[in-house]
Order: C-alpha cells, then structure tokens, then sequence
C-alpha cells in the first residue's frame, strides 16, 4: 500500500468521527511492519479530557491485532491541511516505532509530505 492509499484511507476513516463537541473530524491509517493496516477516527466525550485522537485510536487497534512495530502512520482532516498529530499521539507513535522509524505522512496543498517521527518528537522520553 503507498501512501497516498494511506492518506485515502485515513480520509475514510475521518468520516466515521464522533466530534459533536470540536466538529473537527480527524482519520488515521497505521502501516505495521508485517504490512497490515490498521484505520481509526477520533472519538469525543462529554467529559472532555476522555476524548481519544484517531491515531492513537488506530495504534490501539493494531496492538489489539498483535501488531507491536508500526513503520508508517497517515493523518487526515478534512479541516486543515498538514494536520500533525498532538503531543501524546506522538509519544504512543514512538513507543510502536519499528526499526527503520515512523514516517508521518500528511496532507498538504501541493501533495503528501512525509516527516519521520523522530523529527517530530527529538530528544524523547523511554525508559
Ligand atoms: N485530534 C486528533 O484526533 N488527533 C490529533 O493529533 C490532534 C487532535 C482530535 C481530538 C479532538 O477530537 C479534535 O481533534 C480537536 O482537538
């Protein structure tokens, strides 16, 4: 699967979004390195601080599966561009990061762009 499939997917999944609250639907599509993917949505809750991004929503369903090594995470959000993931999807990226890294891959205006996750999260906390 490339990445734009990816992006397709996580375009997809966006659409399954609960965000009665933010109105601001996001998809992901997780790549392992055993080449399953894996899509999630964001999910709100009216107690505001239980909402669930859509990767880390995706990452969940690949742990679930068994999948421990992601290689590769798409991000999509019909209301913005370049739609980076937060501080703590970054973190529970790197904690599934396979031997070759995480590429994020988002979209912009002129096409996919792909950030390896170590640029996103340098210097980051593990045990
Ligand atoms: N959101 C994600 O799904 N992923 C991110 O990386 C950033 C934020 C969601 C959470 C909330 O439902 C909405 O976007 C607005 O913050």
């Amino acid at each position: 699967m490339n990445y734009e499939e990816m992006l397709k997917l996580a375009e997809q999944a966006s659409e399954n979004a609960y965000v009665p609250y933010s109105n601001f639907p996001v998809g992901a599509c997780v790549l392992t390195v055993n080449g399953k993917i894996y899509t999630g949505c964001n999910f709100e809750n009216s107690s505001f601080g239980m909402t669930i991004c859509a990767e880390r929503n995706a990452v969940g369903s690949a742990v679930a599966d068994g999948e421990r090594k992601i290689k590769a995470v798409a991000i999509f959000s019909p209301k913005k561009k370049i739609c980076t993931p937060c501080g703590a999807c970054r973190q529970v990226l790197y904690e599934f990061e396979s031997d070759v890294g995480i590429d994020v891959i988002l979209q912009s205006d002129d096409g996919v762009i792909v950030i390896p996750l170590k640029e996103l999260l340098p210097d980051c906390f593990k045990l």
